[in-house]
């Protein structure tokens, strides 16, 4: 069976239609027609740049970018019209759409390019677009962040490596280093796009165009600050679809570990969280459960992100110079993967900002008074004990504490002078959790007033961001 389709594009030396099977198998209408306000704002652009290659006379032009218009409107009410139809691709559902209503005069419009120059720049604007969409999104995320620091800054929380009670934290600044992760995505989101920001048209199939075209006047049209400099690698060159998918990748790394350490807080054995009700689901069978969901389908959707990189990766893995339709297959993975991320990183900022923090629970377990043994090394090293002894001597003390069942805290001086004479009776001040986090007051470090200049600073790059994007 002969499929409808696309054969006016390129029947002229075909004696058959394709076949349906096959026809249906190399269309790309139903996720490429995303592509739709990209593909006519480059017609319209193109029209006007043959108008000034004397292609088409100045009213051909006009009423060319009228009839575009209008397809433009009806795309945007009419979604029966979209879904019926039997394009091919973005690219043969605008000039399809344009030839029914200008006739010859719409059949002018291809003159002198190719859709393989189309889809790459159609897919580059998407990419500009798409990463200023998840920039201003990851922009809301880092607002949480800030505004959570702001509200909680003076809450101490037990800072742990190897999941073991290491020092104390302010909570705020657990939470500016989650808000750094994604503030360095922001930036690597603005970097694919700037690498998205050439405009390929002018390149033709894949050895450029052979009509007196001014590209540079066409990018400008279309908001490109430049050209891409090589027309057969401008038709294959994918690599700003890969530099977004990485980032996304990145992104979504980073919501998953942030999504673990909360579904890790929302536990009764931490209990350093409440969940909030909006974002979280409860269990069919027991009565008593609230499931941090919302974390876990964040965490559990990242593969999806990775897949889309891989899927593209592998695409472009080995391909000869030049176009191949091998590349059809790069946009409805990195499509999927922004709606996801972009999903992901929303539901995201606004857990986060429902969430409420357990002061009581963080100080609580805070108050560890293994978290302040660094002190004691650091009280003998400031009394004369060379480092590595400190060390010893204090791993002395705790395994005596543990095996008497007290705290260093508790532990007379007579008794720790018998670890080292070194030990004297202003120890006390030092072992405090409040000391021991003012004592890190280093830029980049958790004591609080280091932590009000972090958050300060974090939030005027959050805004200087919000100026440029
Ligand atoms: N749908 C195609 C794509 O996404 C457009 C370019 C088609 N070019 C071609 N020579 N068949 O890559």
């Amino acid at each position: 069976m002969t499929a409808p389709g696309p054969q006016k594009m390129w029947g002229g030396r075909f004696e058959r239609g394709p076949d349906a099977l096959f026809y249906e198998f190399e269309r790309s209408w139903s996720f490429d027609r995303r592509l739709l306000p990209q593909e006519l704002a480059l017609d319209r652009a193109w029209a006007r740049a043959i108008t000034t290659a004397e292609i088409l006379t100045t009213k051909e032009c006009a009423a060319i970018i009228e009839a575009l218009d209008q397809i433009e409107k009806r795309a945007q009410t009419d979604l029966a019209w979209l879904d019926s139809s039997p394009a091919e691709d973005v690219h043969h559902f605008a000039e399809t759409a344009l030839i029914e209503k200008l006739g010859p005069l719409g059949a002018k419009l291809h003159t002198g390019r190719s859709r393989n120059e189309m889809v790459a720049t159609e897919f580059r604007m998407y990419v500009k677009q798409a990463a200023g969409e998840i920039i201003s999104t990851v922009g809301l995320l880092e607002a949480a962040f800030a505004e959570q620091a702001e509200k909680n800054l003076g809450v101490p929380m037990p800072g742990t490596t190897h999941m073991q009670h290491a020092q104390p934290l302010l909570l705020s600044h657990w939470l500016l280093a989650h808000g750094e992760a994604f503030d360095r995505d922001a930036e690597r989101f603005l970097a694919a796009a700037k690498s998205a920001d050439a405009c390929p048209l002018g390149s033709g199939a894949l050895a450029g165009c052979a009509f007196p075209l001014d590209r540079n006047a066409l990018a400008q049209d279309l908001g490109f600050p430049r050209i891409t400099a090589n027309s057969l690698d401008a038709v294959s060159d994918r690599d700003f679809a890969l530099e977004y998918l990485f980032a996304l990748s990145a992104l979504a790394m980073h919501l998953s570990r942030l999504a673990e350490d909360f579904v890790l807080f929302a536990t009764p054995e931490f209990a350093f969280i409440e969940l909030p009700d909006e974002f979280s689901t409860g269990s069919s069978l027991m009565p008593q459960k609230k499931n941090p969901d919302a974390w876990e389908l964040i965490r559990g959707k990242t593969g999806r992100i990775y897949g889309a990189l891989i899927t593209v990766l592998t695409t472009c893995k080995g391909l000869p110079s030049s176009y191949q339709r091998d590349l059809q297959e790069d946009k409805e993975a990195l499509f999927t993967a922004h709606d996801q991320a972009l999903a992901m990183t929303r539901i995201a900022a606004a857990t986060l900002g429902a969430t409420r923090f357990r002061e009581d629970k963080l100080r609580e377990s805070a108050s560890d008074p293994a978290l302040v043994a660094t002190e004691i090394a650091d009280y003998l090293v400031n009394h004369g004990v060379p480092f590595r002894e400190a060390h010893e001597i204090v791993g002395k003390v705790l395994r005596a504490a543990e095996q008497e069942e007290k705290t260093v805290r508790d532990m007379p001086l007579a008794r720790l002078k018998t670890f080292s004479p070194a030990f004297g009776d202003d120890l006390g001040t030092m072992l405090t959790l409040d000391s021991a986090l003012a004592r890190r007051n280093i830029p980049g470090g958790t004591a609080p007033t280091a932590v009000r200049a972090a958050l300060d600073e974090f939030k005027a790059r959050l805004s200087s961001r919000a100026k440029i994007s």
